[in-house]
């Protein structure tokens, strides 16, 4: 949500923050802009992509060493050449980028109207820095005072970057609630909402934490609190490879991510199960392991898709370790004043560790005393650094703002949480759980076959492309799938789609169904086979159009669907990771038959960081 690029150095300043906010634009597309400090700051900025944004500064002045650089998800203002950052102060003093939402700015406006000051935008952003320069001109102190003073009459959340014409030298960053890492390299330092426009050019990242403000000049950096106590800066080393942030020689980052995820499944397993099944080992949870297995019910927290693989964990958690568990909404749950007890555990799922309201919701939990654990796919992201514990899926960048290869690590780590549980509890047998750990090794391979059915896919995708809508139907451990799916083909196609439970079908949904609905159903053999089948003939009957997701070899549904897609078989309980991969494909193919950026969908953004 609003992508921040800045520079510090030697080096031109332009290229790298064009190409850095290439990189992020995945976290807002609708303006873009920067700042270059070259004898005076150069502002060049408009709506659209970062494409656009050099298409106007073609022919002008690029030079110079320092600049920040801004790719922009409209939370205050329509997309517009105003709204896009950076902002300027009206005398001309602060040049601010920022992410996030500052929630006072209304009544900061009037009283900064009151003092004469007149606005251009309507931005939050242009506030903040007129109220820094309202500062930094009464109070007459240096910028980074002007800065820090300000930021403690501000309510929200940041991540700034901040230059000052007074001091040309530097640049000022804070962040509260919104992501900011710095790159240190030789005399230069590279600033973003997240590593990977800075991989390219250094290994040694700082993660900013809450209320933290640095100041840099290419030669030095030094690290405060906003009351002004001195902070030790911490280097740490990434560990993301350029080869990962890149399309390689897919279309698209969504249908890359589709076909990574065996390496990807892979990699959240690896060194995590022991050769002979039977052993999970998940490091980050160990010191927490007697207050899970001592839980009195599980409250898992996510939004999303996120949520979605919360879900399956709930089918998991139930079965396989007989705690009760509530999946909830993070939005919901941190504005309903749940009853969270110190027996609960809570887990947070989130691919970027970043959304607001996740965050939100397990910082309230923690306050009450449950213990808090996460499974985050961002290393050093919010959520991973305010849980007691945690697993990190590893599943690699995700960028395609459609969630693809997280939700199957997500699920796959929820999948290992909940055998490991079972075991410890008492309730899977050592033969059980090497069986069903065995299982889980085995979908990496299964996928690969499914991957092979690509081309399949996408025919039948092509019969669909032009529909208004569509229904998914699951049950148990495919309900949430059937949720995912319809969620996937929304997103990036733009089609209205429904899952539902199957069996819920007949209370409502069904009569919605005739020749021109598609009804995507997954129907692979497991205990509730035999209703699926039932619920089939029922959308049949309607003359609803059924592509059913099957177990490889099933004859039954082949006879009714008009379309079959299979699977290999597998235990039920793992079949989530399986069936959830043609509907991945079903909703790429036909967003793209559609002409729909696949991935930079209308309105979304990768990160929510805002609430
Ligand atoms: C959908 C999607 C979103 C995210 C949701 C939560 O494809 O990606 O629904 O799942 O915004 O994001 P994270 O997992 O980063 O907390």
């Amino acid at each position: 949500m609003c992508g921040i690029v800045a520079y510090v150095g030697d080096r031109t300043a332009y290229p790298i923050i064009i190409k850095g906010l290439q990189r992020l634009e995945y976290r807002g597309y609708d303006s873009a802009g920067l700042a270059l400090v070259n004898d005076g700051v150069h502002v060049y900025k408009c709506k659209g992509k970062v494409k656009d944004l050099e298409e106007h500064a073609k022919g002008k002045s690029i030079s110079g060493s320092i600049g920040i650089g801004h790719t922009r998800w409209a939370t205050h203002g329509e997309p517009s050449d105003n709204n896009a950052h950076p902002h300027v102060s009206q005398n001309g003093k602060f040049i601010v980028v920022h992410n996030g939402i500052i929630e006072n700015y209304s009544h900061l406006k009037k009283e900064l109207i009151n003092r004469g000051y007149s606005f251009k935008s309507d931005t939050d952003t242009e506030v903040l820095a007129n109220l820094i320069e309202n500062i930094y001109l009464e109070e007459k102190v240096d910028a980074e005072i002007a800065v820090r003073y300000a930021l403690t009459k501000v309510v929200g959340a940041y991540g700034l970057v901040i230059t000052c014409t007074d001091e040309e030298d530097k640049l000022i960053a804070a962040r509260k609630g919104s992501p900011l890492v710095i790159g240190v390299g030789e005399k230069e330092y590279f600033l973003a909402s997240d590593a990977t426009p800075i991989v390219e050019y250094t290994d040694q990242v700082i993660y900013m934490n809450d209320e933290e403000v640095a100041v840099i000049n290419k030669d030095n950096l030094t690290l405060k609190s906003i009351q002004n106590d001195s902070k030790k800066p911490k280097i740490q080393k990434v560990s993301l490879s350029i080869d990962e942030i890149d399309k390689g020689p897919y279309e698209h980052f969504m249908l890359k991510e589709i076909y990574e995820q065996p390496l990807s499944i892979e990699d959240t397993f690896r060194g995590r199960i022991s050769m002979d099944h039977s052993k999970i080992f998940l490091g980050g949870i160990i010191d927490v392991l007697p207050q899970i297995t001592q839980a009195n019910r599980i409250i898992i927290l996510a939004c999303g898709t996120s949520w979605h693989a919360g879900l399956v964990g709930e089918y998991l958690f139930e079965e396989f370790a007989r705690i009760p568990v509530e999946v909830e909404y993070a939005s919901e749950f941190r504005y309903r004043n749940p009853v969270i007890n110190k027996d609960d555990v809570i887990i947070a799922i989130s691919q970027s560790g970043e959304t607001a309201d996740t965050l939100a919701a397990i910082k309230m939990a923690k306050e009450q005393g449950a213990t808090i654990l996460g499974i985050c796919n961002v290393a050093g992201s919010s959520i991973p650094r305010e849980t007691h514990a945690g697993v990190y899926t590893h599943a690699g960048p995700e960028i395609g703002v459609a969630s693809t290869k997280a939700f199957t690590s997500q699920v796959t780590v929820l999948t290992m949480m909940s055998m490991l549980l079972g075991k410890t509890r008492g309730f899977l047998s050592k033969e059980e759980y090497t069986h069903l750990v065995g299982e889980l090794t085995q979908i990496p391979d299964k996928i690969r076959t499914i991957l092979q059915a690509d081309d399949e896919i996408k025919k039948i995708s092509e019969t669909y492309q032009h529909a208004t809508n569509a229904l998914y139907l699951g049950r148990g451990y495919l309900f949430p799938v059937a949720l995912e799916g319809a969620l996937k083909l929304k997103e990036i196609s733009y089609i209205h789609a429904e899952g539902y439970p199957a069996a819920e079908m007949k209370h409502g949904p069904i009569a919605l169904i005739d020749e021109n609905m598609p009804v995507f159903v997954l129907a692979t053999k497991d205990k509730s086979y035999e209703k699926i089948v039932s619920n089939i003939q029922e959308v049949k009957a309607r003359n609803g159009k059924v592509i059913a997701i099957v177990t490889k070899g099933d004859e039954v549904i082949k006879k009714m669907a008009d379309h079959v897609i299979e699977v290999p078989d597998c235990h039920e309980a793992v079949a989530p990771l399986l069936t959830v991969i043609p509907l991945q494909f079903i909703s790429y193919h036909i967003a793209v038959m559609r002409g729909c950026n696949v991935d930079q969908p209308r309105n979304l953004a990768k990160s929510v960081t805002v609430e």
